[in-house]
């Protein structure tokens, strides 16, 4: 559809950036915090510091004073569960609790609104140990965790995020440290602790309504679009059972507290169900999300065999990546898709992807939208004068709000926008190297020389992209 007059960005709109706890704080073993599953990764050591990262802990007033002057009206991070609670559940840690209450009260000052994920990948590794999310007492444990958040920082947060990207958790877990490698039938184990984390979710989402009544809260899931590689009958099926596997199942639990039926049956046939009772089920259609945020990089693109179609299109099939994150060839294919180009990682970019998402979302679940985290990882240039001369970048938002402003000009219903990432912060899976930020931060893999922040072109742009509520893009 096209629209001789665009729909303008809703005034209210919260223009805003993301970053993640342990992906940009650094202080891993500072003022009692303790070590989480991120921490304990040796691919982790391996590839970059992850012990310092962008240092915020200790840029704090600088980090939020150029957010301010970016113009965030939001700014999207998560608390560190372990900084909190070190051994998971038992004693708060103070000084911890007490450096949040210092970033939220900075950026109240700064009339910035926080938006706060609990749970961004880091559990604590006190409670990986006794069996992190495979054991039903780690339920407990994030409810007490969550519900110390919404007390202490109840007062100046309204916009809370259960977990960050549940469904990559599952379909890449043990990648991203949910399980441990070596475990025993590692795909039932995932989709049992997928239901763990629902469970937790509904509990974290009654509290807050309970305890915040005035407060709103959401999932927030990484979505694709999902194309089929042709028309073939076959690969359109492929598309849309790939898509109830990756989006949909983690959508339908959160929002309708059902399972998605095309996802249980998945799960039933390769033997991965997880065991679940009547009461359990209660609770996920009693914890109801306020809104959904969703996190977006790119469409994906399956077909119904991969041999198949290797053959056809003349071309290997598509290595995985985020989007193909969990593929099971048994069950569709990656493929590559020759209409997109690709980022410097090799991820493809597709904007009007993200329009199509932003309306799959919107369709399903009616629910307004926020989008949590979008973004292009690119190897950066620290040219002379500490300038940084971003223009893919810019290129790159540029065209997705372009998209976003189609999706509300579409009727969807969006309350916010927080690309990837407010500052460079080390990416989970590709160092540090792999940038996404407005704000440089000058360090290396393992050579952190000053850490010093310098604004990007990125910056400016993003500036005054925001300053006129979006109407120069
Ligand atoms: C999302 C995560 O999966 O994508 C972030 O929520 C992550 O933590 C981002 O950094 C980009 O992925 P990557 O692998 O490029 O860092």
């Amino acid at each position: 559809m096209e629209y001789p007059q665009v729909t303008p960005f809703p005034s209210g709109f919260l223009w805003g950036a993301s970053t993640s706890a342990y992906q940009v704080e650094g202080a891993w073993n500072e003022e009692g915090k303790g070590p989480s599953v991120i921490d304990k990764a040796v691919f982790n050591a391996e590839l970059s510091d992850f012990k310092v990262t962008s240092d915020h802990y200790h840029h704090l007033e600088q980090d939020v004073a150029l957010f301010a002057e970016l113009g965030l009206k939001t700014y999207r991070f998560s608390l560190s569960w372990a900084r909190l609670f070190p051994q998971g559940t038992g004693e708060l840690n103070l000084a911890g609790a007490a450096f949040y209450d210092r970033l939220i009260t900075l950026l109240v000052q700064y009339h910035i609104e926080p938006l706060v994920t609990l749970y961004h990948f880091d559990l604590p590794w006190a409670l990986q140990e006794k069996g992190g999310w495979s054991d039903p007492a780690t339920i407990d444990a994030f409810e007490r965790y969550a519900r110390m958040a919404f007390e202490r920082y109840g007062d100046r947060v309204k916009y809370w995020l259960t977990i960050n990207e549940q469904n990559m958790m599952i379909l890449k877990g043990e990648v991203i440290g949910t399980l441990p490698p070596g475990t025993p039938d590692p795909q039932k184990a995932l989709y049992q602790q997928n239901h763990h984390m629902m469970l937790a979710q509904a509990r974290a989402m009654i509290a807050c309504h309970q305890m915040l009544p005035t407060a709103k809260i959401g999932p927030a899931p990484n979505i694709s679009c999902v194309y089929p590689a042709s028309a073939r009958p076959e690969d359109v099926l492929a598309a849309n059972n790939f898509s109830a596997i990756r989006n949909w199942l983690y959508l339908d639990l959160a929002c309708y507290g059902t399972y998605n039926a095309v996802a249980w049956s998945f799960m039933r046939e390769k033997g991965y169900l997880p065991t679940v009772t009547e009461q359990e089920m209660a609770l996920l259609r009693a914890g109801k999300p306020d809104f959904i945020a969703f996190n977006y990089y790119a469409s994906a693109t399956v077909g119904a065999e991969q041999s198949a179609h290797a053959r056809e299109q003349g071309e290997p099939t598509r290595a995985v990546d985020q989007q193909l994150a969990g593929i099971d060839t048994r069950v569709y294919a990656g493929m590559n898709n020759p209409f997109l180009k690709r980022n410097q990682f090799n991820w493809y970019i597709d904007p009007v992807g993200f329009r199509i998402t932003a309306r799959e979302i919107y369709e399903r679940y009616r629910l307004p939208l926020i989008v949590t985290e979008n973004g292009l990882g690119a190897f950066d240039t620290l040219e002379a004068g500490n300038k940084v001369y971003d223009d893919y970048r810019i290129a790159y938002l540029r065209q997705h709000l372009e998209q976003l402003q189609l999706a509300i000009s579409d009727g969807v219903e969006v309350f916010g926008y927080c690309p990837w990432s407010a500052i460079d912060l080390v990416s989970t899976h590709q160092g540090i190297g792999k940038r996404y930020g407005f704000i440089y931060v000058n360090r290396d893999e393992k050579d952190l020389k000053d850490l010093a922040r310098y604004k990007k072109k990125s910056f400016a742009w993003y500036q005054q992209v925001i300053a006129s509520g979006g109407q120069n893009l």
